[in-house]
Protein backbone atom coordinates (compact mmCIF):
# COMPACT_ATOMS: atom_id res chain seq x y z
CA UNK A 1 0.00 0.00 0.00
CA UNK A 2 1.19 3.59 -0.14
CA UNK A 3 -0.08 7.37 0.74
CA UNK A 4 1.44 10.77 0.84
CA UNK A 5 0.79 11.14 4.43
CA UNK A 6 1.40 8.00 6.42
CA UNK A 7 0.16 8.95 10.44
CA UNK A 8 0.83 6.81 13.30
CA UNK A 9 -2.02 7.28 15.93
CA UNK A 10 -5.69 7.91 16.23
CA UNK A 11 -5.72 10.10 19.11
CA UNK A 12 -6.92 13.91 18.21
CA UNK A 13 -3.30 14.82 16.65
CA UNK A 14 -3.53 11.89 14.05
CA UNK A 15 -7.32 12.63 13.34
CA UNK A 16 -7.44 16.34 13.10
CA UNK A 17 -4.15 15.95 10.58
CA UNK A 18 -5.44 13.40 8.29
CA UNK A 19 -8.73 15.85 8.42
CA UNK A 20 -7.21 18.57 7.17
CA UNK A 21 -5.06 16.85 4.95
CA UNK A 22 -8.35 15.56 3.47
CA UNK A 23 -9.77 18.64 2.49
CA UNK A 24 -6.89 19.51 0.71
CA UNK A 25 -7.19 16.58 -1.72
CA UNK A 26 -3.87 14.83 0.55
CA UNK A 27 -4.25 10.95 0.90
CA UNK A 28 -3.41 9.93 4.55
CA UNK A 29 -3.68 6.42 6.07
CA UNK A 30 -3.90 6.40 9.66
CA UNK A 31 -2.69 3.51 12.38
CA UNK A 32 -3.87 3.13 15.34
CA UNK A 33 -2.47 0.70 18.04
CA UNK A 34 -6.09 0.38 19.67
CA UNK A 35 -9.90 -0.03 19.16
CA UNK A 36 -11.94 3.30 18.34
CA UNK A 37 -14.21 2.54 21.61
CA UNK A 38 -10.91 2.42 23.71
CA UNK A 39 -9.73 5.90 22.37
CA UNK A 40 -13.15 7.10 23.23
CA UNK A 41 -13.38 5.88 26.52
CA UNK A 42 -10.53 8.26 27.99
CA UNK A 43 -11.43 10.38 29.81
CA UNK A 44 -9.16 14.04 29.48
CA UNK A 45 -9.46 17.57 29.47
CA UNK A 46 -12.11 20.04 27.61
CA UNK A 47 -10.45 23.53 27.45
CA UNK A 48 -9.63 24.47 23.45
CA UNK A 49 -8.14 27.57 22.61
CA UNK A 50 -9.81 29.84 19.93
CA UNK A 51 -6.92 28.74 17.37
CA UNK A 52 -8.03 25.02 18.29
CA UNK A 53 -11.37 26.15 17.81
CA UNK A 54 -10.75 27.41 14.09
CA UNK A 55 -8.69 24.66 12.77
CA UNK A 56 -11.51 22.44 13.68
CA UNK A 57 -14.01 24.35 11.23
CA UNK A 58 -11.42 24.85 8.71
CA UNK A 59 -11.70 20.89 8.95
CA UNK A 60 -15.22 20.88 8.60
CA UNK A 61 -15.96 19.34 12.01
CA UNK A 62 -17.23 22.30 14.04
CA UNK A 63 -21.25 21.73 13.78
CA UNK A 64 -21.53 19.64 16.42
CA UNK A 65 -18.95 21.85 18.93
CA UNK A 66 -20.19 25.13 17.73
CA UNK A 67 -23.94 23.98 19.00
CA UNK A 68 -22.96 22.43 22.50
CA UNK A 69 -19.93 24.12 23.65
CA UNK A 70 -19.54 26.33 26.22
CA UNK A 71 -17.83 29.82 25.79
CA UNK A 72 -15.53 31.22 29.25
CA UNK A 73 -15.07 34.29 29.53
CA UNK A 74 -13.27 34.22 32.47
CA UNK A 75 -11.77 32.07 35.51
CA UNK A 76 -11.82 32.33 39.20
CA UNK A 77 -8.39 31.90 41.02
CA UNK A 78 -8.93 30.80 44.77
CA UNK A 79 -5.76 31.31 47.27
CA UNK A 80 -8.18 29.62 50.66
CA UNK A 81 -10.87 31.66 51.15
CA UNK A 82 -9.49 34.83 49.15
CA UNK A 83 -10.60 34.76 45.45
CA UNK A 84 -10.52 36.78 42.39
CA UNK A 85 -12.03 36.54 38.76
CA UNK A 86 -9.67 37.09 35.41
CA UNK A 87 -11.80 38.00 32.56
CA UNK A 88 -10.04 36.43 29.39
CA UNK A 89 -12.18 38.23 26.87
CA UNK A 90 -11.68 41.65 28.39
CA UNK A 91 -8.04 41.39 28.65
CA UNK A 92 -7.35 39.46 25.22
CA UNK A 93 -10.89 40.07 23.35
CA UNK A 94 -11.09 35.80 23.07
CA UNK A 95 -12.60 33.70 25.74
CA UNK A 96 -12.06 30.10 25.89
CA UNK A 97 -14.29 27.09 24.61
CA UNK A 98 -15.67 24.01 27.38
CA UNK A 99 -15.58 20.95 25.04
CA UNK A 100 -14.48 17.36 26.22
CA UNK A 101 -11.61 16.08 24.23
CA UNK A 102 -13.86 12.90 24.38
CA UNK A 103 -16.26 14.32 22.16
CA UNK A 104 -14.11 16.11 19.70
CA UNK A 105 -12.05 12.91 19.11
CA UNK A 106 -15.76 11.41 18.36
CA UNK A 107 -16.31 14.57 16.02
CA UNK A 108 -13.11 13.68 14.38
CA UNK A 109 -13.70 9.61 13.56
CA UNK A 110 -17.33 10.31 12.56
CA UNK A 111 -16.10 12.95 10.24
CA UNK A 112 -12.99 10.55 8.49
CA UNK A 113 -15.44 7.48 8.69
CA UNK A 114 -17.94 9.56 6.20
CA UNK A 115 -15.50 10.97 4.02
CA UNK A 116 -14.31 7.20 3.47
CA UNK A 117 -10.88 8.12 5.42
CA UNK A 118 -8.75 5.08 6.10
CA UNK A 119 -8.22 4.05 9.65
CA UNK A 120 -6.43 1.11 10.43
CA UNK A 121 -7.30 0.49 14.07
CA UNK A 122 -5.50 -2.70 16.37
CA UNK A 123 -2.20 -2.42 14.51
CA UNK A 124 0.66 -3.99 16.54
CA UNK A 125 4.86 -3.78 16.09
CA UNK A 126 4.35 -0.40 14.27
CA UNK A 127 8.09 -0.05 12.56
CA UNK A 128 9.52 3.01 10.28
CA UNK A 129 12.48 2.58 8.40
CA UNK A 130 14.39 4.56 6.02
CA UNK A 131 12.66 8.26 7.55
CA UNK A 132 15.76 10.14 6.56
CA UNK A 133 15.58 8.61 2.80
CA UNK A 134 13.37 10.13 0.14
CA UNK A 135 11.40 6.77 0.51
CA UNK A 136 10.15 6.21 3.72
CA UNK A 137 7.79 3.12 4.39
CA UNK A 138 6.22 1.61 7.98
CA UNK A 139 5.34 -1.94 8.72
CA UNK A 140 3.05 -3.06 11.67
CA UNK A 141 0.99 -6.34 11.87
CA UNK A 142 -2.18 -6.54 11.29
CA UNK A 143 -4.34 -9.99 12.31
CA UNK A 144 -1.11 -12.24 12.66
CA UNK A 145 -0.02 -10.83 9.13
CA UNK A 146 2.84 -8.11 8.62
CA UNK A 147 1.88 -5.36 6.24
CA UNK A 148 3.92 -2.47 4.11
CA UNK A 149 2.84 1.04 3.52
CA UNK A 150 5.29 3.56 1.54
CA UNK A 151 4.72 7.14 1.92
CA UNK A 152 5.82 10.67 1.42
CA UNK A 153 5.82 11.60 4.59
CA UNK A 154 5.38 10.15 8.39
CA UNK A 155 3.63 12.16 11.13
CA UNK A 156 4.29 10.54 14.47
CA UNK A 157 1.19 11.62 16.63
CA UNK A 158 1.19 8.46 18.63
CA UNK A 159 1.20 9.83 21.87
CA UNK A 160 3.85 9.69 24.84
CA UNK A 161 4.65 6.00 24.92
CA UNK A 162 4.63 5.72 21.30
CA UNK A 163 7.44 4.35 18.36
CA UNK A 164 8.05 7.56 17.01
CA UNK A 165 10.16 9.55 19.15
CA UNK A 166 11.62 6.18 20.18
CA UNK A 167 12.43 5.52 16.40
CA UNK A 168 14.84 8.62 16.16
CA UNK A 169 18.35 8.01 16.94
CA UNK A 170 19.32 8.86 21.27
CA UNK A 171 22.19 11.09 19.44
CA UNK A 172 19.78 12.51 17.54
CA UNK A 173 17.07 14.13 19.65
CA UNK A 174 17.78 15.51 23.45
CA UNK A 175 14.92 15.36 26.18
CA UNK A 176 14.42 17.73 28.72
CA UNK A 177 12.02 16.69 31.26
CA UNK A 178 10.69 17.78 35.09
CA UNK A 179 8.71 15.02 37.35
CA UNK A 180 6.17 17.04 40.08
CA UNK A 181 5.93 15.51 43.31
CA UNK A 182 1.99 14.42 43.18
CA UNK A 183 -0.73 13.52 41.14
CA UNK A 184 -4.05 14.75 40.31
CA UNK A 185 -6.81 12.42 41.62
CA UNK A 186 -9.72 13.42 39.55
CA UNK A 187 -13.57 12.71 38.88
CA UNK A 188 -16.21 12.79 37.05
CA UNK A 189 -20.04 13.03 38.33
CA UNK A 190 -23.64 13.65 37.15
CA UNK A 191 -23.84 17.15 38.82
CA UNK A 192 -23.86 20.30 37.98
CA UNK A 193 -21.18 22.62 38.06
CA UNK A 194 -20.67 24.48 41.69
CA UNK A 195 -19.81 27.58 39.37
CA UNK A 196 -20.43 28.42 35.87
CA UNK A 197 -16.59 29.05 35.42
CA UNK A 198 -13.83 27.31 36.23
CA UNK A 199 -12.26 27.39 39.86
CA UNK A 200 -8.54 27.32 40.38
CA UNK A 201 -8.13 26.85 44.16
CA UNK A 202 -4.29 26.98 46.00
CA UNK A 203 -5.14 26.00 49.82
CA UNK A 204 -3.32 24.65 52.27
CA UNK A 205 -4.39 21.43 52.16
CA UNK A 206 -3.31 21.60 48.43
CA UNK A 207 -4.31 22.58 44.75
CA UNK A 208 -8.02 21.44 43.57
CA UNK A 209 -10.16 22.38 40.47
CA UNK A 210 -13.38 22.78 39.78
CA UNK A 211 -14.53 21.95 35.66
CA UNK A 212 -16.91 20.76 33.85
CA UNK A 213 -18.48 18.95 30.98
CA UNK A 214 -21.43 20.41 30.87
CA UNK A 215 -24.63 21.56 33.27
CA UNK A 216 -25.01 18.17 34.12
CA UNK A 217 -21.35 16.46 34.28
CA UNK A 218 -18.73 17.95 36.86
CA UNK A 219 -14.92 17.41 36.71
CA UNK A 220 -13.35 17.96 40.11
CA UNK A 221 -9.86 17.30 40.85
CA UNK A 222 -7.64 17.35 44.28
CA UNK A 223 -3.84 17.09 44.30
CA UNK A 224 -3.10 14.53 45.62
CA UNK A 225 0.28 12.26 46.54
CA UNK A 226 1.96 9.47 43.97
CA UNK A 227 2.03 6.81 46.20
CA UNK A 228 -2.49 7.61 46.51
CA UNK A 229 -4.66 5.17 44.52
CA UNK A 230 -7.98 5.70 43.55
CA UNK A 231 -9.23 3.17 45.52
CA UNK A 232 -7.90 4.65 48.74
CA UNK A 233 -10.48 7.50 47.81
CA UNK A 234 -14.20 6.91 48.56
CA UNK A 235 -16.45 9.29 46.85
CA UNK A 236 -17.23 11.36 50.61
CA UNK A 237 -13.59 11.49 51.13
CA UNK A 238 -12.67 12.94 47.96
CA UNK A 239 -15.87 15.12 48.41
CA UNK A 240 -14.95 16.02 51.77
CA UNK A 241 -11.55 16.81 50.80
CA UNK A 242 -12.59 19.27 47.94
CA UNK A 243 -14.95 20.92 50.12
CA UNK A 244 -11.94 21.92 52.64
CA UNK A 245 -9.89 23.02 49.31
CA UNK A 246 -12.53 25.66 48.19
CA UNK A 247 -13.59 29.00 49.19
CA UNK A 248 -16.57 28.10 51.71
CA UNK A 249 -19.51 29.79 49.67
CA UNK A 250 -18.62 27.27 46.84
CA UNK A 251 -18.02 24.56 48.86
CA UNK A 252 -21.73 25.38 50.84
CA UNK A 253 -23.01 24.80 47.67
CA UNK A 254 -21.34 22.34 46.04
CA UNK A 255 -23.51 19.46 44.75
CA UNK A 256 -22.32 15.83 45.59
CA UNK A 257 -23.00 12.76 43.89
CA UNK A 258 -21.63 9.59 42.56
CA UNK A 259 -18.50 9.54 40.99
CA UNK A 260 -18.56 7.80 37.25
CA UNK A 261 -15.10 7.80 36.56
CA UNK A 262 -12.11 8.62 39.15
CA UNK A 263 -8.66 8.30 38.50
CA UNK A 264 -4.97 9.71 39.05
CA UNK A 265 -2.95 11.63 36.25
CA UNK A 266 1.09 11.98 37.34
CA UNK A 267 2.38 15.41 36.70
CA UNK A 268 5.21 15.99 33.95
CA UNK A 269 6.60 18.00 32.03
CA UNK A 270 8.47 16.81 28.96
CA UNK A 271 9.87 18.18 25.33
CA UNK A 272 11.82 16.56 22.81
CA UNK A 273 13.74 17.95 20.43
CA UNK A 274 13.85 18.39 17.75
CA UNK A 275 10.43 17.25 16.38
CA UNK A 276 11.58 16.34 12.98
CA UNK A 277 13.53 13.58 11.85
CA UNK A 278 13.95 13.37 8.01
CA UNK A 279 10.84 12.55 6.66
CA UNK A 280 8.93 11.62 10.22
CA UNK A 281 7.43 15.01 12.30
CA UNK A 282 6.44 14.24 15.96
CA UNK A 283 3.37 15.75 16.77
CA UNK A 284 1.72 16.39 20.46
CA UNK A 285 2.00 14.25 23.19
CA UNK A 286 4.91 12.43 21.04
CA UNK A 287 6.75 15.33 21.32
CA UNK A 288 5.48 17.34 24.20
CA UNK A 289 4.24 16.57 28.02
CA UNK A 290 2.59 19.83 29.95
CA UNK A 291 1.45 19.30 33.61
CA UNK A 292 -2.68 19.85 33.03
CA UNK A 293 -2.46 23.15 35.23
CA UNK A 294 -2.94 25.59 32.40
CA UNK A 295 -5.07 23.32 30.09
CA UNK A 296 -2.32 22.87 27.74
CA UNK A 297 -1.89 19.30 26.83
CA UNK A 298 -5.21 19.38 23.32
CA UNK A 299 -3.81 23.01 22.81
CA UNK A 300 -0.57 22.32 22.13
CA UNK A 301 -1.42 19.56 19.90
CA UNK A 302 -3.56 21.57 17.64
CA UNK A 303 -0.51 24.35 16.76
CA UNK A 304 1.58 21.63 15.85
CA UNK A 305 -1.05 20.31 13.54
CA UNK A 306 -1.79 24.15 12.24
CA UNK A 307 2.52 24.29 11.39
CA UNK A 308 2.88 20.78 10.07
CA UNK A 309 -0.70 21.03 7.92
CA UNK A 310 0.79 23.70 6.09
CA UNK A 311 3.88 22.94 5.96
CA UNK A 312 2.86 19.79 4.31
CA UNK A 313 0.39 21.45 1.65
CA UNK A 314 2.76 23.65 0.68
CA UNK A 315 5.08 21.54 -0.12
CA UNK A 316 2.85 18.89 -1.64
CA UNK A 317 0.76 21.05 -3.50
CA UNK A 318 3.50 24.02 -4.63
CA UNK A 319 6.74 22.15 -3.57
CA UNK A 320 7.80 24.62 -0.91
CA UNK A 321 10.02 23.06 1.35
CA UNK A 322 10.19 26.62 3.95
CA UNK A 323 6.78 25.57 6.02
CA UNK A 324 8.13 21.66 6.62
CA UNK A 325 11.95 22.62 6.82
CA UNK A 326 10.92 25.21 9.64
CA UNK A 327 8.23 22.70 11.08
CA UNK A 328 10.35 21.72 14.62
CA UNK A 329 11.85 25.62 14.85
CA UNK A 330 8.19 27.05 14.48
CA UNK A 331 6.75 24.27 16.72
CA UNK A 332 8.96 24.12 19.57
CA UNK A 333 8.76 28.33 19.30
CA UNK A 334 5.15 28.15 21.04
CA UNK A 335 5.35 24.23 22.51
CA UNK A 336 8.00 26.10 25.16
CA UNK A 337 5.94 29.03 26.16
CA UNK A 338 3.04 26.50 26.73
CA UNK A 339 5.41 24.73 28.95
CA UNK A 340 6.52 27.62 30.47
CA UNK A 341 3.03 29.13 31.21
CA UNK A 342 1.78 25.54 32.78
CA UNK A 343 4.88 24.89 35.06
CA UNK A 344 4.22 28.49 36.00
CA UNK A 345 0.94 27.90 37.24
CA UNK A 346 1.45 24.69 38.97
CA UNK A 347 4.27 26.08 41.38
CA UNK A 348 2.31 28.54 41.73
CA UNK A 349 -1.02 26.79 43.03
CA UNK A 350 0.13 23.79 44.20
CA UNK A 351 1.49 22.42 47.93
CA UNK A 352 5.34 20.55 47.63
CA UNK A 353 6.25 18.11 49.26
CA UNK A 354 9.81 20.30 50.45
CA UNK A 355 7.96 23.13 51.01
CA UNK A 356 9.15 26.11 53.38
CA UNK A 357 7.02 28.84 55.11
CA UNK A 358 8.90 30.91 52.70
CA UNK A 359 8.21 29.46 49.97
CA UNK A 360 4.46 29.45 50.86
CA UNK A 361 4.46 33.37 51.51
CA UNK A 362 6.26 33.40 48.30
CA UNK A 363 3.13 31.88 46.66
CA UNK A 364 0.71 33.85 48.49
CA UNK A 365 2.19 37.19 47.58
CA UNK A 366 2.33 36.20 44.05
CA UNK A 367 -1.27 35.85 44.09
CA UNK A 368 -2.00 38.81 45.97
CA UNK A 369 0.21 40.27 42.98
CA UNK A 370 -1.85 38.72 40.71
CA UNK A 371 -5.35 39.62 41.96
CA UNK A 372 -4.24 43.13 42.32
CA UNK A 373 -2.41 43.62 39.21
CA UNK A 374 -4.03 44.43 35.67
CA UNK A 375 -1.10 43.83 33.79
CA UNK A 376 -0.25 40.25 35.51
CA UNK A 377 -3.64 39.41 34.59
CA UNK A 378 -3.75 40.33 30.87
CA UNK A 379 -0.15 38.38 30.49
CA UNK A 380 -2.48 35.50 31.85
CA UNK A 381 -5.11 35.95 30.33
CA UNK A 382 -3.22 35.76 27.00
CA UNK A 383 -1.27 32.53 28.16
CA UNK A 384 -4.91 30.86 29.06
CA UNK A 385 -6.83 31.45 26.00
CA UNK A 386 -3.37 30.26 23.95
CA UNK A 387 -0.62 32.85 22.55
CA UNK A 388 -0.82 33.22 18.50
CA UNK A 389 0.64 30.40 16.48
N1 LIG B 1 1.08 2.50 16.92
C1 LIG B 1 -0.13 3.05 16.62
N2 LIG B 1 -0.81 3.84 17.48
C2 LIG B 1 -0.24 4.12 18.64
C3 LIG B 1 1.03 3.60 19.02
C4 LIG B 1 1.69 2.75 18.09
N3 LIG B 1 2.89 2.23 18.37
N4 LIG B 1 1.33 4.07 20.24
C5 LIG B 1 0.31 4.83 20.64
N5 LIG B 1 -0.65 4.88 19.68
C6 LIG B 1 -1.94 5.61 19.71
C7 LIG B 1 -2.61 5.61 21.06
O1 LIG B 1 -3.40 4.44 21.25
C8 LIG B 1 -3.45 6.88 20.98
O2 LIG B 1 -4.76 6.63 20.50
O3 LIG B 1 -1.66 6.97 19.44
C9 LIG B 1 -2.71 7.77 20.01
C10 LIG B 1 -2.11 8.99 20.67
O4 LIG B 1 -3.15 9.80 21.17
P1 LIG B 1 -2.97 10.77 22.42
O5 LIG B 1 -2.15 10.09 23.47
O6 LIG B 1 -4.30 11.28 22.78
O7 LIG B 1 -2.03 11.96 21.86
P2 LIG B 1 -2.39 13.14 20.83
O8 LIG B 1 -3.23 12.68 19.70
O9 LIG B 1 -1.09 13.83 20.56
O10 LIG B 1 -3.38 14.07 21.67
C11 LIG B 1 -3.02 15.22 22.35
O11 LIG B 1 -2.53 15.93 24.54
O12 LIG B 1 -2.32 16.33 26.76
C12 LIG B 1 -2.90 15.57 25.84
O13 LIG B 1 -5.11 15.09 26.66
C13 LIG B 1 -4.33 15.53 25.63
O14 LIG B 1 -4.56 13.31 24.73
C14 LIG B 1 -4.38 14.65 24.40
C15 LIG B 1 -3.07 14.92 23.80
C1 LIG C 1 -10.73 19.48 32.75
O1 LIG C 1 -11.87 19.94 32.65
O2 LIG C 1 -10.53 18.26 32.71
C2 LIG C 1 -9.59 20.41 32.94
C3 LIG C 1 -9.80 21.77 32.85
C4 LIG C 1 -8.75 22.66 33.04
C5 LIG C 1 -7.49 22.17 33.32
C6 LIG C 1 -7.26 20.80 33.38
C7 LIG C 1 -8.32 19.91 33.20
O3 LIG C 1 -6.45 23.04 33.53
Amino acid sequence: MRTQVLIIGGGPSGLLLSQLLAKKGIDTVVLERKTRDYVLGRIRAGILETGFVELMRQAGVAERMDKECFVHDGTVIANGNTQFRIDFTEHTGTPVVVYGQTELTRDLYDAREAAGGKIIFEVGNVRIHDATTAYPYVTYEKDGRELTIHADYIAGCDGFHGVSRQSIPVDVRREYEKIYPFGWLGILSETPPVHHELIYSSSDRGFSLCSMRNDHLSRYYIQCSLSDSPNDWSDQLFWDELKRRIPEDYASKLETGPSIEKSIAPLRSFVTEPMRWGRLFLCGDAAHIVPPTGAKGLNTAASDIHYLYHGLVSEILDGDLEGIDRYSERALARIWKAERFSWWMTNLLHRFPDQSDFDVKMQSAELAFLQGNVQAQSTMAQNYVGLPY
